[in-house]
């Protein structure tokens, strides 16, 4: 039987966790506040903001919401984060990605404070990462160790192949993963657009994690039995239905959960952990400014 991963479960687990830190803040009179700048009109931009500020209310946690005209100069955007790096109540700050061409993503990142960059996308927090002592783990690949934790998966001595490079999600998780800490110790291979011979490598590993952005990209016939399948894509993908489009992921579920031992449904699997390992994020840059 192939145990079908549950994020949500894992995700309710992990926001219950942080219950005990966040009476430790209450007690020294510390809200924990998330400010999210959304400079886009793109409707799973806008979706994924609004979904990150109804768990924070959820569990306690404040927020604040900056929308700024994706027309309107870069400096906008650029004084808005010096204005939150500069207020004291505010422990965390998202800048949605992407951002407009005309403004300069990389510039973005190194504004935000490093203490307040719950992402962890600021190229100290991205150094502090590969060098083995991170601040802020990116939530994704942070959200996926849990995952993989929950389900007794050992990565220690594993052999894992992350689909994808990107900064978010494939070159942080292949970082967590060959780390010498816990869910780490894997031997890691990252296949990319270039990479030749994918299928290859992904029917040697024990755990693939597809976050390449391509609907049903991995098919089951990439896949060794009894492997563990992460899917990290939200694909959407037009239909007839009144919805007009729906969610896929970068797996082909069917084939591959005949071939897995364990694998995340989409939606339901990492989606939920990724905003939970945000919540996760806010409290422990909240924790660090108040101790
Ligand atoms: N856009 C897509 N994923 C992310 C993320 O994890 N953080 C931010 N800030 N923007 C994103």
């Amino acid at each position: 039987m192939t145990e079908i991963i549950d994020g949500n479960a894992v995700a309710a687990d992990v926001r219950s966790g942080l219950s005990d830190a966040m009476d430790t803040l209450a007690d020294e009179d510390v809200t924990p506040c998330l400010a999210t700048v959304l400079m886009s009109t793109d409707p799973a931009s806008e979706t994924y903001v609004s979904m990150k500020h109804s768990d924070c209310e959820e569990v306690g946690i404040a927020t604040r919401d900056y929308e700024i005209d994706p027309e309107a100069p870069a400096e906008e955007l650029y004084d808005t984060i010096d204005e939150l790096n500069a207020a004291d109540d505010v422990h965390g700050i998202l800048v949605q990605m992407p951002v407009p061409d005309h403004v300069d993503e990389r510039e973005v990142l190194r504004r935000i404070d490093p203490a307040k960059d719950v992402d962890g996308f600021h190229p100290e927090n991205v150094g502090r990462l590969v060098a083995g002592h991170p601040r802020f783990k990116p939530c994704t690949p942070h959200g996926i160790q849990k995952l993989l934790a929950a389900t007794d998966v050992e990565t220690e001595g594993a052999d894992v192949v992350v689909l994808g490079r990107s900064n978010i999600v494939g070159k942080p998780m292949a970082n967590l993963l060959v780390q010498k800490a816990e869910m780490g110790n894997a031997t890691v291979t990252v296949c990319h657009s270039r990479t030749e011979n994918v299928a290859e490598k992904t029917r040697a590993a024990d755990v693939v994690v597809a976050a390449v952005g391509v609907p049903e990209f991995l098919t089951g016939d990439m896949l060794s039995a009894g492997c563990v399948v992460i899917d990290v894509g939200i694909n959407r993908v037009e239909t007839d239905t009144e919805k007009g489009y729906e969610l896929v992921g970068d797996v082909a579920y069917e084939s591959a959960e005949e071939k897995a031992s364990a694998i995340t449904p989409v939606p339901g699997g990492v989606g939920p952990m990724t905003r939970a390992m945000l919540l996760w994020n806010t409290v422990k840059a909240a924790g660090e400014s108040s101790g």
